[in-house]
């Protein structure tokens, strides 16, 4: 299709500020780029200079583009070149960045293949009934508390936690901590000093519970990655500590965000939580358009360019960042008829919220297993449950990364 997209269409030398403003309503500003600046010029909150994808077919092909690269050891070169001020850098912990989200092939290939056995859909089935019997524990648990509750914190965050931690094996009494330094690692609030020290703070947890379960082997998923990698040809030192770095977070700071944002999307809309209620069977479709009406990821794409390439008819240099934004994707109206609306019904496949190409989301499965059986359990255990709040009293995380609130009230029965 044809979008008008010579150079001179472009509203030259806008650069995008990505702020609390955007960050409090990110569709706004996504449907004017689209429309105006399909390829546009922005700048974190640090400070770092990016492109910003925001029509789908360009995203689409930009996340299967091979000259777009995700290693870490050439995004340090390209921050080189765009240096920030030191308040503003994050020094990250190095053990931390040796997984496959930041590799390219072969590395990534190799660390993939070594999990990708756990995550298809047909290991992933087999952990239903745990996923229910958490679901249930927490419903219960509400159930049996006061009438108003933050559902991110009674029942969005501990379901996909202790469903990560009990498939990795990590102990119950530190994920609170453990949730802390997460949260702080994934906010974009210019707070360096805070991101670095949590890094650090996990890395040497991290390092610590990986000489345990080299120690004491158990019969966990990182018993066996720790297994792996005493053969030192399939994965080093660092590389195993940043597996268990990547599933940890990849496993909980998304799921959440299913959750929460979901849930949010059905109390706004009485009509559309009514058809869902009548019909549960809808329930896996509706989880498709929750991830596609308002993804858990906000532009957790980052990826740089090894040479000069094009996208969407605008040049962009070798050594520059790009980000693909994925939700402005799934709300592009050349592919998703009135993609403003949120309907049970359409068919979201398709949709980018996991990303696409290489780096599709290894977790895919787990994670639509466990939204479905979260909100099988909210629509059977609440059917009053509604927002305790005004919809303008929630706010946002400041997180370029993730998409999502950092609370969500809700009354869970008239009484
Ligand atoms: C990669 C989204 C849940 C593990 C990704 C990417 C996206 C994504 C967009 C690709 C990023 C890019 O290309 O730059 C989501 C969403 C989730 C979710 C929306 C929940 C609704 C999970 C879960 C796990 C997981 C539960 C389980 C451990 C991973 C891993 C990768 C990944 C390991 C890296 C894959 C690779 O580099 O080859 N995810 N994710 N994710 N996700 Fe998820």
């Amino acid at each position: 299709m044809e979008h008008g997209r010579s150079g001179a269409a472009r509203t030259a030398g806008t650069v995008v500020e990505l702020d609390a403003a955007f960050f409090a309503d990110p569709y706004a500003l996504y449907a004017r780029l689209r429309a105006e600046d399909p390829v546009a010029r922005g700048r974190t909150p640090v400070g770092l200079p990016v492109w910003l994808v925001t029509r789908y077919d360009d995203a689409r092909a930009a996340l299967n583009d091979p000259r777009l690269a995700k290693d870490a050891a050439g995004f340090a070169r390209v921050l080189e070149r765009h240096p920030l001020p030191a308040e503003r850098r994050t020094v990250f912990a190095q053990e931390l960045s040796r997984h496959m989200l930041s590799s390219d092939p072969p590395d990534h290939t190799r660390l993939r293949k070594l999990v990708s056995r756990a995550f298809t859909m047909r290991a992933i089935a087999g952990m239903r009934p745990r996923i229910e019997a958490i679901a249930t524990e927490l419903a219960d648990r509400m159930a049996a508390g006061p009438p108003e509750v933050d559902l991110l914190d009674a029942f969005a965050f501990p379901l996909p936690m202790s469903v990560i931690c009990d498939l990795l094996g990590v102990p119950d009494a530190e994920r609170g901590t453990f949730r802390r330094w997460s949260n702080t690692l994934l906010s974009s609030d210019g707070d360096a000093a805070a991101r670095t020290a949590a890094g650090a703070a996990m890395a040497q947890y991290l390092t610590a519970l990986v000489a345990e379960k080299r120690a004491r082997p158990a019969d966990d998923m990182l018993s066996a990655i720790v297994a792996a990698s005493a053969d030192a040809d399939q994965l080093s030192a660092d590389e195993t500590v940043a597996m268990a770095f990547l599933l940890l977070v990849a496993g909980h700071e998304t799921t959440v965000n299913l959750i929460g944002n979901g849930v949010l999307a059905l109390l706004r809309r009485p009509d559309r939580l009514a058809e869902l209620r009548a019909d549960p069977e809808l329930v896996p479709r509706a989880v498709e358009e929750f991830l596609r009406f308002d993804g858990p990821v906000n532009l957790a794409t980052f990826r740089h360019t090894t040479e000069d390439v094009e996208i969407g008819g605008v040049p962009i240099p070798a050594g520059e960042v790009v980000l693909v934004a994925l939700a402005s994707a799934d709300h592009d109206p050349d592919h998703y008829p009135s993609a403003e609306d949120l309907d049970l019904h359409r068919d979201a496949s398709g949709h980018l919220a996991f990303g696409f190409g290489l780096h599709h989301c290894l977790g895919a499965p787990l994670a639509r297993l466990e939204g479905e059986v979260a909100f099988r359990t909210l629509l059977a255990r609440f059917p009053d449950l509604a927002l305790a709040v005004e919809p303008d009293q929630l706010s946002w995380r400041a997180s370029i990364l993730m998409r999502g609130l950092t609370r969500l009230p809700v009354r869970l029965r008239d009484t």
